[in-house]
């Protein structure tokens, strides 16, 4: 079995955002104040466990784990472990903010986890703040140190630049991930909900104005090799450092696509920058334990895949849903 959608695209990655909350509140992701999604209405673990294994047996070979922040989640780790044993999985990954990886790297690695996305978008302590609005960097850098401590190779850190925030940091992140063997990814920001600290089309910086200010300082060989994702990568100098860029809006990634996404409210979402979704938690809670008849509901939702998504940078956005609920 396989899912291959209407544009000949092989569906082969799951993200799963397990939870819409978060120890931060990060600027481009959060407001300040938000209302969080009831208990009652977010997948069990044991749900997200059936789903997981469902997009397995129908040939999906990555699952990532996303949020909110997932290590919130009270006993997440239970769910690490059991997709970690799904048979036919090659790989699976989480993106985290880092704020618990002190607490969870080793037992995350023993699970079965692959690889680790980290959240860093700044290196100075007041700065970060602002941007998280409440983190505290020190507990990210000491997460991502119990990270490589606890033996994950090439964990990626993942800085959203805002013209006027952070893009004086590129430099400064790009040597910290040399000194330190990560990699790097530059993400421009995506129009997801309304935020209220910034003007998005007042602060975007495309990843080619970035690649020019690395330049001063690094030599960035592009390397030919693609992920299946949205990032195109630099190496570093002769370091093992790559450099990725993600540029929904200046370099359209939509024709290569393989993933989905499942929020935590159980919809299956088709696309990032698109509405287009099915409804997997009314199957799961009307039909629970039915594999068969959640395996047909997601070969049904795969053929209204979008084929791209039209971000713009209008200030008002055309997807309503802040990231927290999509899944970063
Ligand atoms: N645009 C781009 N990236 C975002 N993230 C959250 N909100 C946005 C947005 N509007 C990223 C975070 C993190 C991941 C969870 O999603 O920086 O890396
Ligand atoms: Fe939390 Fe990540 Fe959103 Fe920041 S970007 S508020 S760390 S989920």
């Amino acid at each position: 079995m396989s899912l291959i959608d209407p544009f000949q695209r092989s569906i082969t990655y799951l993200r799963i955002s397990v939870t819409d909350r978060c120890d931060f509140r990060c600027v481009y992701c959060m407001n300040e104040e938000m209302t969080f999604l009831p208990r009652s209405q977010v997948l069990s673990l044991e749900e997200l466990a059936d789903i997981g294994r469902a997009f397995t047996e129908l040939g999906v070979k990555k699952i990532r784990i996303t949020g909110g922040e997932p290590l919130v989640r009270r006993n997440v780790m239970a769910l690490f472990r059991r997709l970690g044993q799904l048979k036919g999985l090659d790989e699976l990954t989480l993106t985290t903010n880092g704020s618990q990886l002190t607490r969870f790297a080793k037992d995350l690695r023993s699970a079965g986890v692959k690889r680790l996305n980290i959240s860093l978008d700044s290196l100075r302590a007041d700065r970060f703040r602002e941007l998280t609005r409440v983190g505290e960097l020190d507990k990210v850098l000491a997460g991502i140190e119990a990270a490589r401590a606890a033996g994950f190779k090439r964990i990626k850190l993942n800085s959203v630049i805002l013209k006027n925030r952070n893009a004086d940091e590129v430099i400064d992140l790009v040597a910290f991930a040399k000194a330190n063997d990560l990699d790097i990814s530059f993400i421009e920001e995506m129009p997801l909900g309304s935020v209220t600290d910034h003007v998005r089309r007042e602060e975007f910086c495309s990843s080619r104005e970035l690649r020019e200010q690395l330049s001063g300082s690094f030599e960035l060989t592009p390397l030919s090799e693609q992920t299946g994702g949205p990032s195109r990568y630099w190496q570093v100098d002769d370091s093992a450092t790559r450099v990725g860029f993600i540029s929904p809006h200046s370099e359209n990634f939509c024709a290569s696509c393989n993933r989905v996404r499942l929020t935590a409210e159980g919809r299956l979402l088709l696309c990032l920058g698109n509405e287009h979704s099915v409804d997997l938690k009314a199957v799961v809670r009307r039909y629970p334990g039915d594999q068969e008849r959640l395996k047909a509901a997601i070969v049904d939702a795969i053929k209204i895949k979008p084929e791209r998504h039209y971000f713009t940078h209008d200030d008002e956005p055309q997807i309503l849903r802040l990231m927290n609920t999509t899944g970063g």
